[in-house]
């Protein structure tokens, strides 16, 4: 490992930390991430951290408490053996739809865990396409918020049928579909879906005109695959050819998500790595990684003052 900084990782996404390590030049420092028998976390680090720069890579994927927990973990042996500076990196901030009470009895639970993070000393944050962008306001500490949109759209790019529309199957996404409608030169569309409960949507009429047409359904997160499943169901109604694309940025995949997109319509579908891939991957699925948008982010971090933040690489929100 290159004396100065030192990378760890919890257990949530090992092949995507050790891929970030490789772009630097690195290797992921070792430590020991384990359970007692009551379930839990036990974290040893087994490498010096006093004086260093320390990134500690996790995404906040399924199961979302455990990995939250090793990560405060992680951050809470480095920040007693006196490291220098803690840096997480989230490429999937989880609790990350949590940012608005729905009635007057709820948590907003995306900025407790940014209050939690913070607690045990996190100075600073970078992430991949926050579910808002207003998350990043949770934080004090400077969040560096970076877009995989651009390296999807390029891995799209020749996989699109001619005269094929970008679809967002809500209004909370247009901002992000209108990205894609940009990178890759075509109409946008927005649906209207409701959510009926955690598990369940509910997704309305189509405005426009998608008779005979191709669509690609873009979302930030497929979770149980509902959204993206009543959107293609919509549009077919609307007449779209029943042959759908799909990007997101993180792919949960919960349990019969996949057969739900299957059963919808969609042939194709792009994710990132954020999240790790699961070992039944489909035919269909097509996986861009974002160890080099990240790698790149963290080596201008190690390269220019922290404070003033990562030129020239986050996301540029639009409003
Ligand atoms: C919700 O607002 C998000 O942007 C996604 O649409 C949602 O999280 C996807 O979840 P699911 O796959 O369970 O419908």
């Amino acid at each position: 490992m290159r004396p100065g900084f030192a990378i760890f990782a919890g257990a949530a996404n090992p092949a995507l930390a050790a891929a970030i390590a490789a772009e630097l030049g690195a290797e992921v420092g070792a430590c020991l991430v384990d359970r007692f028998p009551d379930g839990e976390v036990a974290i040893r680090l087994l490498e010096p951290v006093r004086n260093r720069e320390i990134f500690l890579m996790q995404p906040m994927s399924p199961p979302v408490n455990d990995h939250l927990v090793e990560l405060l973990a992680l951050a809470d042996a480095c920040r007693r053996a006196a490291a220098a500076r803690l840096t997480a990196v989230l490429p999937y901030f989880g609790y990350g739809r949590g940012d608005k009470r729905h009635g007057g009895q709820e948590p907003i639970t995306a900025r407790m865990v940014a209050d939690i993070l913070e607690t045990v000393g996190i100075a600073r944050f970078v992430t991949v396409d926050l579910h808002t962008p207003q998350v990043e306001g949770f934080f004090r500490a400077p969040v560096e918020t970076l877009t995989a949109v651009p390296a999807l759209c390029r891995a799209l790019h020749d996989r699109l049928p001619p005269g094929f529309v970008v679809v967002s199957p809500d209004a909370g996404r247009a901002w992000m579909a209108a990205e894609y409608a940009e990178c890759l030169s075509a109409p946008l569309m927005v649906l209207h879906k409701r959510r009926e409960s955690g598990a369940e949507t509910r997704v309305g009429g189509v405005g426009g005109d998608v008779a005979g047409r191709p669509c690609l359904i873009v979302d930030d997160i497929i979770s149980t695959g509902g959204t993206v499943a009543e959107s293609a169901a919509a549009l077919a109604r609307a007449g779209a050819r029943p042959e759908f694309v799909v990007a997101a940025t993180h792919g949960l995949w919960l349990d019969g998500a996949r057969e739900k997109l299957e059963r919808a319509g969609v042939s194709e579908v792009f994710v990132t790595d954020t999240v790790a891939r699961a070992a039944n991957d489909r035919p269909g699925l097509h996986v861009v990684s974002v160890a080099p948008l990240v790698a790149g982010a963290l080596a201008r971090l190690l390269e220019c003052d922290s404070t003033r933040g990562v030129q020239g690489s986050p996301r540029g929100y639009g409003g």
